[in-house]
């Protein structure tokens, strides 16, 4: 209502964000935008700031200073519209599939049931809805995680390494899955991930974070991801090299600078 055509376009909008847990310094002054159903990678070193990020996305934890927008409005708790998978897959052991992948849904609610069984067929699982998360596999407990936020019919996902412990076929199979599903649904995608060629892969944009406190040291557009066989063009391998080539500026030196004692 009333509000600027531009806003509208922007889906999450991060200004100057601050975090700092006890005296730690997180996250200083990192400002974002993700365009609606648009997609956006986030790389960066280990301990950073990039799960600290996601979960402030969701609501989960409050940020020190500066500003979080999600579809125009604060985010200020967890809202059914965004959903996070976790660096874990985030399943419950003691739950078969099919009540993790209801998980907190209003199955009554016209609709929910059907969405339930799309995603699972969608993500392959069907058949294997009463199996508890130890009879599955890497892969299909990610998929079950998956599921799970589609079934939510969420507006963005949040991914926060989803697929860091799987193995390279299963990774592609996965990654594809996920391009094709966000072609579809038309969320908006922000993906956390130590893997550059993921990062290539389903970024739109993709954000390379400084070492702790984290800054924003590069935004590379990357308007290839979702082009016809990507992962096999130049293009893409040429994307990969920028990428590393900005990681590898942030490497922190090996051995670490020797610290005064503080007294
Ligand atoms: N609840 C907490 N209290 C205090 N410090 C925390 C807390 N959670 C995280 N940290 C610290 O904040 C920093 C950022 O953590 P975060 O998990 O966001 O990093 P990350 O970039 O996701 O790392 P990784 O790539 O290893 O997953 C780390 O130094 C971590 O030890
Ligand atoms: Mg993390």
């Amino acid at each position: 209502m009333g509000e600027p055509r531009h806003a509208a376009e922007t889906m999450i909008e991060v200004e100057d964000l601050q975090l700092r847990y006890a005296d730690e310094r997180v996250l200083d002054g990192l400002s974002l935008r993700v365009p609606r159903g648009g997609s956006l990678a986030i790389i960066g070193p280990s301990g950073c700031g990039k799960s600290s990020l996601l979960c402030i996305l969701a609501g989960l934890i409050q940020p020190t200073g500066g500003r979080v927008r999600i579809g125009g409005e604060p985010v200020e708790r967890p809202r059914p519209d965004v959903a996070l998978i976790l660096q874990e897959t985030g399943l419950l052991p003691w739950k078969t599939v099919w009540q993790n992948a209801t998980l907190g849904l209003p199955l009554r609610q016209a609709g929910v049931l059907k969405r339930v069984k799309r995603a699972l067929r969608d993500l392959g699982l069907e058949g294997l809805e009463r199996r508890y998360p130890a009879q599955l596999s890497g892969g299909e407990k990610k998929r079950v995680s998956l599921a799970r936020a589609l079934a939510q019919d969420a507006r963005v996902l949040l991914m926060d390494e989803p697929l860091a412990a799987l193995d390279a076929l299963t990774k592609e199979h996965t990654q594809n899955l996920v391009l094709k599903l966000w072609k579809r649904h038309g969320f908006t995608l922000v993906l956390v991930t130590h893997d550059i060629e993921e990062a290539v892969f389903l970024g739109q944009r993709i954000a390379v974070l400084s070492p702790r406190p984290a800054r924003l040291v590069a935004l590379v557009e990357n308007p290839g991801v979702g082009t016809e066989d990507y992962r096999q063009s130049e293009a893409f391998f040429a994307k990969v090299r920028e990428v590393r080539a900005l990681l590898q500026l942030q490497e922190p030196p090996l051995v670490p600078r020797l610290r005064a004692p503080s007294k």
